[in-house]
């Protein structure tokens, strides 16, 4: 349980607010860079901002002010150039670092004049492995982490995006709870299925470690061992707001104090035998949440998480809750954000911040999948794992991959759709 003073400070995200200082200070992913191919310019909303976000036909990518800095018109009816991005109010264009390079009606009549101080807001943007990271803190911006698995190749990626209506922390504590794989997953995708009892295996024992990029949690269930990778390995939830399974991402975004951008990367290695496989392009594709009655769908993993997230409130009334044991993690990591926001609030850098090129470069986290992702299986192995089976056959993750999504996937793995 936490007082409501703590609460808001764990939950509240606009600009000058401690959690929204604390997460400015990471690279967060915002799109999929793919998202840019149709129309180079998509509004964004990031922590109570409104911000658009483009690729200019240089290829250079800018994350401006929604607001035009000439009168305040919206940059989103603009259209992009070689260097940047043009209003269609009066022909204003700013570049990617936030400056004015043009004023058309200025340059007319007085052909030199002073642009000083009438730069926009401008926030640098970073593409890697087919995600575009926005760092909004304050500069010199640190690294941008290279997870090891977005450096890993041969493999099919595919970015989905949701639109989550509540509070980006409710969302990042379920990085860190292993019991509810049981309950929301197993037993309650058994009952929608038909099933007359809880069929998953109960969890027996948990263990919850920290470490610079986050924690990791453990757990043994009814038909495992200690030797177990579930045990040996665990799984991540990444500090400060992401969850790595071993072959995907999870980030929980804050777009507002309300809502929260769900951003998952995923990623599948092709068959032996179908290398080398070169992706040209990150396909990205939005995952509806709700039926056509505006009840939320159920069918899919990351839409029953979503359930649970939005069905705490739009913000969870912490000072209403039952903690035990199964939420230690969540104790554990709840303390790690203030103990960061207390060292932030007295001028410390929080932890997990890399300011070194070689050391962002290929970031290893603790991983039950690595050797299946970097050398492979056969198909008949694939078949012979239950997970990887299902995988061919259906997304199970996001309700709605597109059909031409599923197509690429289909060919880049070698099998019939
Ligand atoms: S408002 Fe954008 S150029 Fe005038
Ligand atoms: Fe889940």
């Amino acid at each position: 349980m936490l007082t409501a003073a703590r609460n808001e400070m764990l939950t509240r995200v606009g600009p000058g607010t401690p959690m929204g200082e604390l997460l400015r200070r990471y690279w967060q992913p915002i799109a999929g860079a793919s998202e840019l191919d149709g129309n180079p310019i998509k509004t964004v909303r990031l922590m109570g901002e409104d911000l658009v976000l483009y690729r200019d036909r240089g290829g250079r990518y800018g994350l401006i002010d929604r607001h035009c800095p000439h009168r305040r018109a919206d940059m989103a009816y603009g259209w992009v150039e070689d260097t940047g991005i043009r209003c269609s109010y009066h022909g204003w264009l700013v570049d990617q670092t936030g400056r004015c390079l043009e004023q058309p009606y200025e340059d007319t009549t007085s052909p030199k004049p002073s642009k000083a101080g009438c730069e926009t807001k401008a926030y640098p943007v970073k593409e890697c492995a087919g995600l575009l990271f926005a760092y909004l803190g304050p500069l010199p911006a640190p690294e941008l982490p290279v997870w090891e698995p977005f450096t890993w190749r041969n493999g099919f990626r595919e970015i989905v995006l949701a639109d989550v209506p509540c509070n980006w922390f409710q969302c990042q504590e379920n990085s860190i709870d292993p019991v509810h794989f049981e309950w929301m997953h197993d037993n309650w995708g058994a009952r929608m299925r038909g099933a007359d009892a809880n069929v998953a295996p109960k969890h027996l024992k948990l263990k919850f470690e920290a470490f610079d990029h986050g924690f990791v949690y453990k757990r043994v269930r009814e038909g495992q061992s200690e030797e177990d990778r579930y045990w040996t390995v665990g799984r991540v939830a990444l500090w400060p707001n992401g969850f790595y399974l071993g072959s995907h991402f999870e980030w929980r975004v804050p777009v507002d104090d309300e809502n929260t951008l769900s951003v998952a990367w995923f990623f599948v290695r092709v068959p032996k035998g179908r290398e080398p496989y070169v992706q040209e392009r990150v396909p990205t594709w939005v995952s509806p949440l709700q039926d056509e009655t505006g009840r939320f769908i159920t069918s899919h993993v990351i839409n029953q998480d979503i359930v649970a997230w939005a069905g705490q409130g739009r913000i969870a009334d912490r000072t209403k809750e039952h903690l035990r044991s199964s939420d230690i993690g969540i104790t554990m990591m709840r303390g790690r954000f203030f103990a960061e926001l207390e060292a932030m609030a007295a001028g410390k850098e929080p932890g997990g911040i890399i300011r070194s090129a070689n050391e962002a470069q290929c970031i290893a986290l603790p991983n039950m999948a690595r050797e299946l992702n970097i050398d492979g299986l056969t198909l008949a192995e694939f078949d012979k794992d239950p997970i990887l089976r299902q995988r061919l056959k259906e997304f199970r993750h996001h309700y709605g991959q597109p059909a031409e999504v599923r197509r690429e996937f289909v060919e880049a793995m070698g099998i019939s759709g």
